[in-house]
């Protein structure tokens, strides 16, 4: 037997095969309130051609992405907040590139090439952070001011013929939004507004810069960069990967949205079970399959009044916990789904933004170095700051190997941590499947894998530049 609500709304997600009903449909079966940008549904079908493994496993394409998509879009370096004082610095790694984001003022963000100019020496170690007065190459000591121009040429004598004015360290674009830092190698792209085009409407309401990061995970995974990405883009997988999630998470009526190149989007409903789970639920049963990122969030146990849902319950519960013990002041228009459901925006090329309060993650994904069979994995989880404005610190990055846990990593939730050890754990054979294959690419489903195939096609427009 299906679950009530399908009966009750036969009706697809919009544009679509799909005869499991949209997000819009089952909370207004509810009686649950929506606002943009969570009521617009924008799915479009794109063609049926496979995917070529080829796109995961060959140098030459990797190589292609370097030149041509890497060096060419914005992509998110750091938060803000990891570089709240003058001199912090982080240094990002994309592939072989690395870059130096600085606070070189009160008011000012550099960004530079991280190779020294006098014989090319990385001047910061990979994938650290750090405070420092000036930036000094640890070869023979040449140093720059924060704001890039040369401080000092040790045996100034010797170099006669080098003008200070052009050994500033070069500088690649920066620009913030929403406190992420993001840079951009290519000096003649458009600005990073333009770039983000309709994730600033979307976002506006969710306050993304009154965010801290209170857990920071990096995992390293034995694939490509985009495969480790596309198991986090559909919600397909649940019901092999996740079989107890069934009871809570959407699974097939879970919405799959495009917005122009940059950004696509899936919404998947907390406390409503996948149309396949065959048994009605409580909302006790309900309450208790809950998925919370944070669990300690819901430790006390919230409890289902006469008449509550336990989606309104959650919501009510952590709009309390936040105002009263987070000290958060939370905006009073959030609607339930908002604060609850799993609300995961994609930006390309390897973002991944949870605007969610229950499920407030962000990922990163990115190539390791120059090999198409590794990438890191970047897990945030942001938490808004309290009403004083203060930023609590910054979590450090934990970085965990491919075997390691995230369950086992201090201050993660055990249960979300199996949850992501579930993800990860088929990555290495899907990439041992590719280089074995004698079938040339990966079929995707129209709907449920819409936003895989949308990804593929704007990659192709930036190697095709
Ligand atoms: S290589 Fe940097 S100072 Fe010599
Ligand atoms: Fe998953």
């Amino acid at each position: 037997m299906k679950n009530k609500i399908e009966k009750r709304h036969p009706k697809g997600h919009v544009g679509s095969e799909s005869p499991e009903p949209g997000v819009s449909a089952i909370l207004e079966s509810i009686n649950e309130p929506m606002r943009y940008p969570l009521n617009v549904e924008s799915y479009e079908h794109l063609g049926y051609e496979d995917i070529p493994y080829l796109r995961y496993t060959s140098s030459t394409f990797f190589d292609a992405e370097m030149d041509k998509v890497w060096t060419k879009v914005w992509q998110w370096a750091c938060r803000e907040e990891n570089i709240r004082n003058v001199g912090d610095y982080v240094v990002y790694d994309i592939g072989k590139y690395s870059i130096i984001i600085v606070r070189s003022s009160p008011d000012e963000i550099k960004a530079f090439y991280n190779s020294c100019m006098h014989r090319g020496t990385k001047l910061k170690h990979s994938y650290t952070t750090g405070f420092n007065d000036y930036i000094a190459c640890p070869y023979h000591g040449w140093s720059w001011n924060l704001d890039g121009s040369i401080r000092d040429i040790p045996n100034k004598w010797d170099f006669s013929h080098v003008e200070d004015r052009e050994y500033k360290l070069r500088e690649v674009l920066v620009d913030t939004w929403g406190g992420f830092v993001f840079i951009n190698m290519d000096s003649e792209a458009s600005g990073l507004h333009e770039y983000l085009g309709e994730t600033i409407s979307h976002f506006k309401n969710w306050g993304m810069d009154k965010r801290y990061t209170y857990i920071h995970i990096q995992k390293e995974l034995p694939c490509n960069w985009k495969a480790a990405m596309e198991a986090f883009m559909e919600n397909y997988h649940t019901r092999v990967v996740h079989p107890q999630l069934l009871i809570t998470s959407s699974g097939a009526s879970t919405q799959y949205d495009l917005f122009g190149d940059h950004l696509s989007r899936f919404i998947g409903l907390t406390a409503v079970p996948d149309p396949d789970f065959d048994r009605d639920l409580s909302e006790e049963e309900k309450l208790e399959t809950m998925l919370v990122g944070d669990a300690s969030l819901a430790a006390d146990g919230p409890k289902i009044r006469d008449g509550e849902t336990a989606r309104r319950t959650m919501a009510n519960y952590l709009r309390r916990y936040f105002d009263e013990t987070l000290d958060v002041e939370f905006d009073s228009d959030l609607t339930d789904s908002e604060i609850i459901d799993t609300i995961e925006y994609t930006l390309f090329p390897n973002a991944f933004l949870f605007p969610g309060f229950s499920l407030p993650m962000v990922y990163r994904f990115r190539p390791i170095g120059n090999s198409p069979d590794r990438s890191l994995f970047d897990l945030l989880y942001l938490r808004p700051i309290p009403r004083s404005g203060e930023f609590p610190d910054s979590a450090e990055p934990v970085r965990i190997g491919v075997n390691d846990s995230y369950a086992d990593v201090p201050g993660m939730d055990p249960a979300m941590g199996h949850v992501y050890d579930q993800d990860t754990d088929n990555l290495d054979l899907q990439q041992q499947g590719f280089h074995t294959a004698d079938k040339d690419g990966g079929t995707m489903g129209n709907y449920q894998e819409i936003r895989i195939r949308h990804f593929h096609q704007v990659l192709d427009k930036y190697l095709s530049m």
